[in-house]
């Protein structure tokens, strides 16, 4: 059982308990795609990591070329930066449950969101899908994205694997890794997404 007063968020109107789900899984697995589906069913605020990173990128920030630059290369961005924009996020939103999407995405970033929120997430939604498959997602993808391409592919999938999976291991030894086979069509994945979900709601 989670410490209530430690999911205070410094700075959070009226020190709310707030709910956070992490949403993990390969490039393309479709975190994206579920969390849409979620927000609708669950109420959550839907926040993708990546999505404000590149938001960042063509409002002209200063850290703008860096950040297009470490996205080029598959590299993860320093934790500093992308809690900056996920904890301005939560704080300007009303809603006190937020999904969020592509992060940590490292050991580094966890233990930054950690030290800095003092928020422990509900549980981590990981979405297993192949490499093959996410090969042909990402490929087929079609959002203009400058990382959507065979190079920068492989070194995402080298990044998660090496980076990501140890994070999704770290919660794995503390019980609260809910895995889904994202491999199977959207409507099907969510269905198994949705019996994740349904007890958290119940109970708050
Ligand atoms: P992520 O956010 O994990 O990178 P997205 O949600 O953007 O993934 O999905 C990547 C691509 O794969 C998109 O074009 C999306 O429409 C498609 N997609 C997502 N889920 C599935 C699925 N279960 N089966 C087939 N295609 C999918
Ligand atoms: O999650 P998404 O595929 O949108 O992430 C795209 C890129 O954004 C990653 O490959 C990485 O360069 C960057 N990113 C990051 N840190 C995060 C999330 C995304 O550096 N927590
Ligand atoms: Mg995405």
């Amino acid at each position: 059982m989670a410490d209530a007063s430690k999911d205070i968020v410094d700075g959070f109107p009226g020190d709310k308990k707030i709910i956070v789900v992490f949403v993990l899984g390969g490039p393309g697995s479709g975190k994206g795609t579920q969390c849409a589906k979620i927000v609708q069913h669950f109420n959550f605020t839907h926040l993708s990591a990546g999505d404000l990173l590149r938001a960042e990128i063509t409002s002209g920030s200063r850290n703008g070329v860096m950040i297009q630059n470490m996205m080029n290369e598959g590299k993860i961005i320093p934790p500093e930066v992308t809690i900056k924009l996920l904890r301005r996020a939560m704080l300007d939103s009303a809603n006190d449950k937020f999904l969020i999407d592509g992060f940590p995405r490292d050991e580094e970033n966890r233990a930054a969101f950690e030290n800095i929120t003092k928020i422990e997430p509900e549980f981590v939604l990981y979405l297993d899908c192949p490499e093959d498959e996410l090969e042909r997602r990402i490929l087929s993808r079609n959002q203009g994205r400058a990382d959507d391409n065979t190079e920068t592919m492989r070194k995402r999938f080298r990044v998660f694997k090496e980076s990501t999976l140890p994070v999704i291991m770290h919660y794995d030894l503390k019980g609260k890794v809910r895995k889904v086979d994202a491999a199977k069509p959207v409507d099907e994945v969510f269905e198994d997404v949705k019996v994740i979900f349904a007890p958290l709601i119940a109970k708050v």
